[in-house]
């Protein structure tokens, strides 16, 4: 059958763990296939609330496979975590979970250069997560990463990790850290790869055999377009690619498997850590978005920047990553405004412009061009029928429609998988 691709619009945390959940109890299926633990989705259903960093958040439904691409790095003491959380909930996970060996892994001194990086930057920081991305994926491209792979070969292991003590250890102590001992990060990695193993298999056959044989594969990416490394808020970014297209590199999934690309946006906008944002708020408007919406990171605990509804943005990420649908979450957050704004689009110098026309100097110039719309001042929060939306809340939604030309066919009312209008 088909490959469905579920992707963030914005900036990250647009409710992609609970749309996930929910197109998973119709998947056969469910893949990541880039980002590591600096992702945090959150999923809210009949087994409990869980903050999903490594593993599918469709992994929940217990008929479909759950699988780690070799896009995706791992820290492998968060992923043990949350195998015990999910295990413990009840979540078998035994013969369902696959994780690929050619995935890297996040090394000790990965989050150690995540930080001391950020510090040497001072003010011009990136706002990372601090959980080592970076640092992980720069050692990747560059050959000095080390793959699960590399752990089911003990001498292997341990030859590359002399190997990259011996440069990092330098770099560790010329930045005044202490040198990190081989032995001691064995012994501690070790650990948490011997829990991890039994899932650890190459995952290209499973991927390959499903997409031709009429499976349902869903596709979660992670973060958010203007988080991409290419192609978001350069260097207020992430170090992965963000882009639907990702999926071929990070998993193997061929190309013209991809029948379905939803975007997801949250009916407002938000962003964490540093990096232009155009329609940011910082007035009250901004406070309720953040209070109502509990704009709060689910992988730090940072407050999320709030801003009004963007669709220059999103048109470009409909643009390059061919979204044929859009899912649209958290509109009940939007209930108590009297009057709503959505960006129409960009001006500098009184003259229109793109959000692909510059960099980030240039989108920290530009400004948002706004159509006020009347809110709905009434609980849209948990409906599950598009007639039952406030007259007001349906123009909002037309609207955003009209404005980017993609079809919304799901709005999220609430956190819960049951909160949910499917179009
Ligand atoms: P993700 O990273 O894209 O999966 O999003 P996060 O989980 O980091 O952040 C989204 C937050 O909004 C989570 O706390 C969700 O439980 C919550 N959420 C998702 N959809 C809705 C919705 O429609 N309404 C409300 N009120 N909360 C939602
Ligand atoms: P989900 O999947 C929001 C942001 C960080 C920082 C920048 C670089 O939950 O939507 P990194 O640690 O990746 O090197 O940080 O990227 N960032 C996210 N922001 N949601 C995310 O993931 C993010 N993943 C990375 O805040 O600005
Ligand atoms: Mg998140």
């Amino acid at each position: 059958m088909a490959v469905t691709i579920v992707i963030g619009a914005q900036w990250g945390d647009e409710g992609k763990g609970k749309i996930i959940d929910c197109l998973a109890d119709s998947s056969d299926l469910i893949v990541r296939f880039h980002g590591g633990n600096n992702a945090g989705h959150t999923v809210v259903n009949k087994f409990g609330k869980f903050p999903m960093h490594l593993i599918p958040s469709g992994v929940f439904n217990q008929k479909a496979k759950a699988i780690i691409g070799n896009g995706v790095i791992l820290d492998l003491e968060v992923l043990e975590n949350e195998i015990k959380m999910l295990e413990k909930a009840g979540v078998k996970l035994n013969g369902r979970l696959y994780i690929s060996p050619r995935c890297h892994v996040i090394m000790p001194y990965h989050k150690l250069l995540d930080r001391l990086y950020e510090q040497a930057k001072g003010k011009g920081k990136t706002g990372t997560t601090g959980k080592g991305i970076g640092p992980t994926y720069a050692d990747k491209v560059s050959y000095n990463g080390i793959r699960l792979a590399d752990f089911l070969d003990k001498a292997t292991f341990k030859s590359k990790l002399a190997g990259q003590l011996l440069i990092k250890n330098k770099i560790l102590i010329a930045l005044g850290e202490k040198p990190l001992k081989a032995e001691l990060v064995e012994k501690e990695l070790y650990r948490c790869f011997n829990k991890i193993r039994p899932f650890v298999k190459e995952v290209l056959p499973l991927l390959l055999d499903a997409s031709s044989n009429g499976s349902r594969i869903l596709a979660e990416g992670a973060h958010g377009m203007f988080l991409d490394n290419d192609w978001g808020t350069y260097p207020f970014v992430t170090a992965s690619n963000v882009l639907a297209s990702a999926i071929t590199a990070g998993s193997g999934i061929p190309p013209q498997k991809i029948k379905r690309v939803i975007g997801i946006a949250k009916a407002y906008t938000t962003r964490v850590g540093q990096g232009p944002f155009p329609t940011e708020l910082f007035d009250n408007n901004g406070e309720i978005l953040v209070e109502k919406g509990n704009e709060y990171g689910t992988t730090t605990g940072r407050r999320r920047r709030p801003g009004w509804f963007d669709t220059e943005l999103i048109r470009f990420t409909a643009k390059i990553n061919g979204l044929t649908d859009i899912a649209l979450t958290k509109l009940d957050v939007l209930d108590e405004f009297k009057e709503i704004k959505i960006c129409t689009g960009y001006k500098l110098g009184g003259r229109k412009v793109h959000y692909e026309d510059g960099d980030v100097n240039f989108l920290s110039k530009v400004k948002p061009v706004y159509k006020r719309l009347s809110g709905w001042r009434t609980s849209t929060r948990g409906i599950t029928r598009l007639n039952d939306l406030p007259l007001n809340a349906k123009k909002y939604i037309s609207e955003i429609e009209k404005q980017i030309g993609v079809k919304i066919s799901f709005i999220s009312t609430g956190e819960d998988r049951k909160e949910i209008i499917k179009v």
